[in-house]
């Protein structure tokens, strides 16, 4: 057969099925895996709707949308971007990162509790990664063995099962807050008590500040609480290693913007940090400076022993070499050169003031609609989204998507992204959601 005419072939047609390609190309472990993800399909359902004429409202994506449907962008981040010399845009960064950027980016992510803990004897380090999410990987990879379970709330980013798969980890859960919307210290400590029985390491991811999918924040009480729990279960059992790992992927746009660096200093000061216990941030410059595409963020780490602090970068180092090799130059190089600039700080912070300011005026638009047509949403305080739990999420965004407003159902309830929906349609949203949520009450 001449190539066109094998082209012209429909898929059944050719020789091998799907499913027979799938069971001789991919080995179990990979034909089990699908990528597509609920988000962008309920994206592509609201862009039908509004090509078709219909006046939706787009309340599916995690990036911050101007009221105009444009993706912001801080003017500052990108002028700085083109700015940048041929040699950074071209040449490979050292694998752990420009070392400028890594001293900077642990300020960026404790703010000025950093110099406070460092006084209190806790070594720091930072390494680069592709995104807060090359971050997550890290500490999924060489903090639990195979087989062990990490701890999440149970609300959290779907792609930390994404990523966890890959690592060959399992997931167990605490709830997401107890009384008065805060933490259930109860449920935590018995989880990690369990899990001290069960495996030699203890590795948890906690979405702080500005939590995705509620935007719910801990307050300064519940973080210090947070910490002195994981502290307590680390010293009764000092035979197994423990780790708290704060993904600060909201952290810029929340009210407290460097609340673990002031949580962490507090705790510093105490003299009490068991020698088991490591302390890892991830940083993501994806939102906070607009450069979702870009790649770039950072596994800080913070423990009493430089020496084990130094070791821990190899073996993280080891992990980005042998999955990604090295991360992007560009961004850190830019980074750099706007936080040792006045001028673009200064620039960069009203831009992101400016977009923080946006946020909480559709979430106050928003959350008031909803507690006056008495929709149960989840605190949300901070950040970009706000959540709506249900037990059948499916049906409640098909009500709210043939009234116009495009959210997505994930297992336990609804996402509304409240960084993609316009502020003037926040009200709007929000009545639409309450008439959707009443027809399936
Ligand atoms: C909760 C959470 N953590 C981490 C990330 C990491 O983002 P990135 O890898 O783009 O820095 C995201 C991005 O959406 C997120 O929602």
């Amino acid at each position: 057969m001449k190539p066109e005419e094998i082209a012209a072939l429909s898929d059944d047609d050719k020789s091998w099925s799907l499913e027979e390609l799938e069971a001789t190309m991919l080995p179990g472990h990979a034909s089990t895996k699908a990528g597509r993800d609920v988000i962008f399909s309920w994206l592509a359902r609201y862009q039908e709707a509004k090509a078709s004429g219909q006046n939706a409202i787009n309340g599916t994506v995690g990036s911050l949308l101007e009221d105009s449907g444009e993706l912001a962008v801080n003017p500052v981040v990108s002028t700085t971007l083109r700015e940048q010399a041929d040699l950074e845009m071209s040449a490979y960064a050292p694998l752990p990162g420009l070392p400028h950027f890594r001293t900077m980016v642990q300020e960026l992510a404790m703010g000025d509790g950093l110099s406070v803990i460092q006084h209190h004897g806790i070594h720091t380090d930072a390494i680069i990664t592709p995104g807060g999410t090359g971050a997550l990987y890290m500490s999924a990879r060489n903090l639990l063995k195979p087989g062990d379970a990490i701890l999440l709330r149970e609300l959290h980013w779907g792609p930390y099962n994404t990523i966890a798969k890959e690592c060959g980890i399992t997931t167990a859960t605490w709830p997401l807050h107890g009384e008065e919307s805060q933490v259930d210290e109860e449920a935590l400590t018995s989880m990690l008590s369990q899990l001290m029985k069960d495996q030699d390491n203890v590795l948890s991811w906690l979405n702080d500040p500005a939590h995705n999918p509620t935007g719910m924040s801990l307050t300064s009480e519940s973080r210090a609480r947070v910490l002195e729990i994981f502290a307590e279960a680390a010293t009764l059992n000092p035979d197994k290693g423990v780790t708290l790992f704060i993904d600060g992927a909201y952290a810029a746009y929340s009210k407290e913007h460097h609340g673990w660096g002031d949580t962490l200093s507090e705790f510093a000061k105490e003299c009490i940090w068991p020698g088991n216990m490591l302390v890892c941030f991830g940083f993501s410059a994806s939102k906070s400076h607009t450069l979702y595409g870009q790649r770039c963020g950072a596994l800080v780490m913070l423990h009493p022993n430089g020496a084990f602090v130094d070791k821990l970068v190899e073996v993280m180092l080891h992990t980005g070499r042998g999955t990604w090799s090295g991360a992007a130059r560009l961004p850190q190089a830019t980074l750099h050169s706007i936080h040792s600039d006045v001028d673009k700080y200064v620039g960069w912070l009203r831009e992101r003031d400016r977009l923080q300011q946006m946020l909480n005026k559709r979430r106050k638009l928003f959350n008031a609609r909803c507690e006056k047509e008495g929709v149960p949403l989840l605190p949300s305080h901070d950040g970009y989204f706000a959540f709506l739990p249900h037990d059948t999420p499916e049906p409640v965004a098909q009500a709210a998507a043939s009234r116009g407003l495009y959210v997505v159902p994930l297992k336990g309830g609804i996402r509304i992204g409240l960084c993609s929906i316009p502020t003037y349609n926040a009200e709007r949203a929000a009545g639409i959601l309450a008439d959707a949520w009443r027809m399936s009450a």
